[in-house]
């Protein structure tokens, strides 16, 4: 058997060898396909295979695999979605207010206007901090510039960065910004629009919804949101905005303890009976992700999914992916963009 294959990306025809991971493959033919973790975690790879085989390597959902770890096997013809452009930004931190007990509402100030689409994250390096994923949103009231970023950020125990907002981070701080980044973002295909979220993962879920009930204010849509302490349940404006808006299925819902207007569980506990047309959003910790996915699979339904993977547990292998492609210049084919490699992977 040939130890050469062909890909297809995005219209590009690459020659790659077998064993190579989708990713690698294309890049080693200067096409770079979004990406992040490299580790199979942040979906941000996530690749539609139009034709051919590949090895999945247990990452396939419908037609869809995570080009990091898929592996070549063969000819395949590969497409993915078109972003916006990953940069680098600086920005300082113009307001910090708590949201909830444990939420933090953190609005940076980037000196330039900066694009994403609803339901991506950026990486955030707060100046003398190791760098933070966060998922960029809108004010419960709607309200957000574009040269803002705002972010909703859930104060972790032991953390090294969440921690310090409001004490030794404070208005004026700076910060780095690179991004966007991720493939859980918002698509107008599809019948019902299922939103699922769980503490945190409000943030990316409501910019999702508001981009929906402006984009496609006739779409059915039913929002699922859960935080094990009730007093962390902090989108009350945010749910109301979307109920006047004519969203009937809305569910907060607490596995923590009671309180008027909250359903008792996880969101899990009150999912509908999924179609195979819905479109499934669902964002927070990864063992939520993880059972919506289930369930998604189950019954067929397109899954967008965006882990909160603690940033310890991101080992990376980008360095070698870098290596590969140091200094020379590829073609992004999604947004027809030429840039230099090392610029697009440098941490
Ligand atoms: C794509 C993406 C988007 C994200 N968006 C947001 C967001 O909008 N808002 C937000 O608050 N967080 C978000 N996160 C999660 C956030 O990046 C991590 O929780 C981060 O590690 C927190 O940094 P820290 O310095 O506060 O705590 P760390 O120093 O990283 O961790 C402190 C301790 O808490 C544990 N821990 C940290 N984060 C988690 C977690 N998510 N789940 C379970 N245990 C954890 C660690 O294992 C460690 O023991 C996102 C993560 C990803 C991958
Ligand atoms: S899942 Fe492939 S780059 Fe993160």
């Amino acid at each position: 058997m040939a130890k050469q294959a062909s890909l297809v990306v995005n219209g590009k025809a690459v020659a790659v060898s077998r064993g190579d991971s989708l990713l690698e493959g294309a890049m080693g033919g200067g096409i770079v396909i979004p990406h992040d973790c490299c580790t199979g975690q942040c979906e941000t790879c996530r690749v539609r295979v139009y034709a051919g085989e590949v090895d999945a390597r247990g990452t396939r959902q419908g037609d869809t695999v995570l080009a990091c770890q898929a592996r070549v096997i063969g000819d395949a013809v590969l497409q993915f979605d078109a972003v916006p452009e990953i940069r680098k930004l600086a920005a300082t931190v113009s307001a910090i207010r708590p949201l909830s007990p444990d939420i933090i509402e953190t609005t940076l100030l980037l000196r330039k206007d900066f694009t994403y689409l609803p339901g991506q994250y950026v990486k955030c390096k707060f100046s003398g901090y190791p760098s933070r994923d966060y998922s960029p949103t809108l004010r419960s009231d709607g309200t957000g510039e574009r040269n803002e970023l705002i972010l909703q950020i859930r104060r972790q125990v032991g953390g090294v960065v969440s921690p310090d907002l409001g004490t030794r981070i404070r208005p004026g701080h700076k910060v780095a910004v690179q991004g966007p980044y991720g493939s859980a973002f918002h698509r107008t295909d599809g019948g019902r629009i299922i939103l699922i979220a769980a503490g945190t993962g409000w943030a990316p879920v409501w910019a999702i919804a508001r981009a929906a009930r402006y984009r496609e204010p006739s779409r059915e849509m039913v929002v699922i949101v859960g935080a094990r302490d009730p007093r962390n349940l902090y989108m009350a404006e945010a749910l109301a905005w979307l109920a006047e808006t004519g969203v009937a299925s809305i569910a907060p819902t607490s596995s923590g303890g009671k309180a008027a207007g909250i359903l008792s569980g996880r969101p899990t506990d009150h999912m509908p009976a999924l179609r195979p047309d819905d479109a499934v959003y669902v964002a927070g910790s990864c063992e939520m992700v993880a059972a919506v996915r289930m369930r998604c699979e189950a019954a067929g339904t397109t899954c967008y999914a965006d882990p909160f993977v603690a940033s310890v547990a991101k080992r990376t292998i980008r360095d070698r992916i870098a290596g590969l492609l140091f200094a020379r210049t590829v073609n992004w084919p999604g947004t027809s963009q030429t840039r230099s490699a090392a610029e697009n992977l440098r941490p």
